[in-house]
């Protein structure tokens, strides 16, 4: 009830307040898209396309919206969120609640972007079997790429049973062979978001089909499982290291293959620390989830305002300029 009380206002208020203007310094092209900045928000938070208006008034270069599904589901029953503040971690087991396909295409037709890269992440329902996932996604690209600045295939959420089953080399495969042939019709940027639980094989093996599917990219990572905490998915600050080893693994493994694949990087982001261990990684585009809901967008102005003073220290001009010298 909070939640959707939040969700109404934000999406109220979307219309009323003006852009906040983001330092044109951090604008930088990834995936033949232009990004007003590297930080962007993660799925999961606008699963509707609701709060578009709302999100991208604020200095977010992207707003992913989703995890939309082909039929509307409420996903499981409430409590489904829970609270570490001590550890600014959340713990979540909300299994894809959403208003369906239809219904999230009406509401990002009618958005206001203002100018911002919007990503659409895409989900199988519950009740399809995993022999049938690959139809799921078929129909959810086809029906959101003419849409959507990038679509993003999910197949790492705890909380739909079996889901992660999918990430294996054969379900993967099958889904990315499904999303080719709709591909070959309408082309827009598609990348495959990861979990942090994921052994070195199985993530060695995603790097392969994304070079063989020419994927575009990689999302690392979403939640954790953490058995001793309870049910569902663990973000936030006690993720952080479990992401980061995924990511810094990842980003290895893509230099490794040659690959021109993106790595977009979440989990457990809430410092400007942990910005720039991936940034010296070789990582471009950032997420943040729940950082954003333990620090609000006063975490957004920090980066900047740290980034403006890193800028200057560093006597660099503009992102690209300033990724080559953390790496250096
Ligand atoms: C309440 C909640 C709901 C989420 N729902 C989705 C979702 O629908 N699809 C998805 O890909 N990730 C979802 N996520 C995962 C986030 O996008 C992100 O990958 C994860 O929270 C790690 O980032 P963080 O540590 O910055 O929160 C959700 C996370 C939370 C906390």
């Amino acid at each position: 009830m909070v939640h959707e009380l939040t969700i109404h206002s934000m999406s109220v208020l979307g219309r009323l307040l003006p852009d906040q203007e983001i330092n044109p310094a951090l604008s930088l092209n990834v995936m033949g898209l232009e990004f007003k900045s590297p930080i962007g928000l993660a799925a999961g938070l606008d699963k509707n396309a609701e709060v578009i208006n709302y999100m991208t008034h604020l200095p977010f270069g992207f707003v992913e919206v989703g995890t939309v599904t082909p039929k509307a589901q409420a996903g499981n029953d409430k409590p489904r969120l829970f609270r570490y503040p001590a550890e600014e971690s959340l713990r979540n087991r909300m299994g894809f609640n959403n208003q369906g396909a239809e219904e999230v295409l009406i509401n990002l037709k009618k958005a206001d972007r203002r100018g911002k890269i919007i990503g659409v992440n895409l989900g199988k329902n519950k009740i399809t079997q995993n022999d049938d996932a690959p139809k799921d996604y078929a129909y959810l690209y086809q029906k959101f790429a003419p849409f959507a600045d990038y679509l993003v295939i999910n197949v790492s959420s705890p909380n739909t049973p079996g889901l992660r089953d999918l990430l294996k080399d054969a379900g993967l495969r099958q889904i990315f062979e499904a999303v080719d042939a709709e591909r070959s019709i309408m082309k827009r940027p598609l990348l495959v978001k990861v979990s942090p639980d994921m052994a070195l094989e199985e993530l060695s093996s995603v790097v392969g089909l994304v070079n063989e599917y020419k994927l575009d990219g990689i999302i690392a990572t979403n939640t954790t499982i953490m058995k001793e905490r309870g049910e569902g998915g663990i973000s936030g600050k006690l993720l952080t290291k479990k992401a980061r080893e995924t990511r810094e693994f990842l980003l290895k493994e893509i230099k490794n293959s040659k690959s021109t694949c993106e790595l977009i990087g979440v989990g457990g982001i809430s410092s400007y620390n942990d910005l720039m261990d991936f940034w010296r990684a070789g990582g471009k585009l950032v997420q943040i989830y729940s950082s954003f809901i333990f620090q609000g967008p006063q975490f957004l102005y920090e980066i900047e305002e740290q980034l403006k003073i890193d800028f200057k220290k560093r006597g660099v001009k503009n992102f690209e300029e300033f990724l080559h010298s953390v790496k250096n």
